[in-house]
């Protein structure tokens, strides 16, 4: 369980409709993020999650509503400058370049930084963080195995220096050991940066015990929202994503 540094509102996602084609995902959703906080969504198969972080990052537009940042409107700012400001996605999937080396998906994050000398810097963050990628630094990315890749994409979401992360399906697919190992660091990664986390996340407990604050995704409709610690309480969310 973490606490919230402070309560300045990093990231405020207001009303927002979407969807592909006539085929509306989203409906009127609302959500926000406070600086140094881990926000836990959550919400089953199809249910617009991936969506939504897409909207986050820019890689989908809203039909309507808006999205703020650090007090600016950036519903309509490109993907680009919103990695640019600080705003990372970590894609479900992982979605690295299987037939590069590791090192060089690492430094396909850092293309955004506006400060060059800093990647050496970040490069050595990463491989303090995750040792195994700095072993495996030249083997190529599709030849690691599903842990390690997912370290790798989370690697190489930090080499941008965000200020908030969007990880999608943080452990999906992945060995318990695995997962252990990822969860280890991104809490080292939240405590040393100061940075924000939205998290979607099929483990239930895992995406309570991470998060402060959580939202429940139902059908494109935000079905319930707050803090972590009571969400795990909740009749309804034991009952229908907790199976007690
Ligand atoms: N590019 C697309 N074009 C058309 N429909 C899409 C597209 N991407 C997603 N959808 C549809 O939007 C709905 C929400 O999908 P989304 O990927 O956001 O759900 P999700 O909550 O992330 O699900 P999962 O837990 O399976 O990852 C689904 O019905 C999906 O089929
Ligand atoms: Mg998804």
């Amino acid at each position: 369980m973490t606490e919230p540094r402070e309560k300045l509102e990093l990231l405020t996602v207001r009303d927002l409709d979407a969807g592909y084609g006539d085929a509306q995902i989203l409906w009127g959703v609302s959500l926000g993020i406070a600086q140094g906080e881990i926000v836990g969504l959550l919400g089953g198969n199809g249910a617009g999650k991936t969506t939504l972080l897409n909207i986050i990052s820019g890689l989908n537009s809203p039909k309507t509503g808006s999205i703020h940042y650090l007090g600016e409107e950036i519903t309509h700012v490109n993907t680009y400058n919103r990695v640019r400001s600080g705003i990372t996605q970590i894609p479900e999937g992982r979605q690295l370049f299987p037939g590069l080396t590791v090192r060089q998906n690492l430094l396909l994050g850092s293309f955004s930084l506006a400060d060059k000398s800093r990647v050496p810097e970040e490069l050595d963050f990463v491989f303090d963080l995750f040792p195994i990628l700095s072993e495996r630094q030249k083997q190529l990315a599709g030849t690691l195995s599903g842990g390690e890749q997912q370290m790798c994409a989370l690697g190489r979401g930090l080499m941008s220096n965000p200020k908030l992360i969007l990880v999608d399906e943080l452990s999906l697919g992945l060995a318990p050991v695995a997962v252990e190992r990822i969860v280890e660091a991104l809490k080292k990664v939240y405590r040393e940066k100061s940075l924000s986390i939205l998290v979607v996340e099929q483990d239930v407990h895992l995406c309570l015990e991470l998060s402060t604050t959580a939202y429940v995704l139902e059908t494109g409709h935000i079905v319930k929202q707050g803090p972590s610690e009571e969400l795990a309480k909740d009749p309804q969310i034991r009952k229908s994503y907790l199976g007690i």
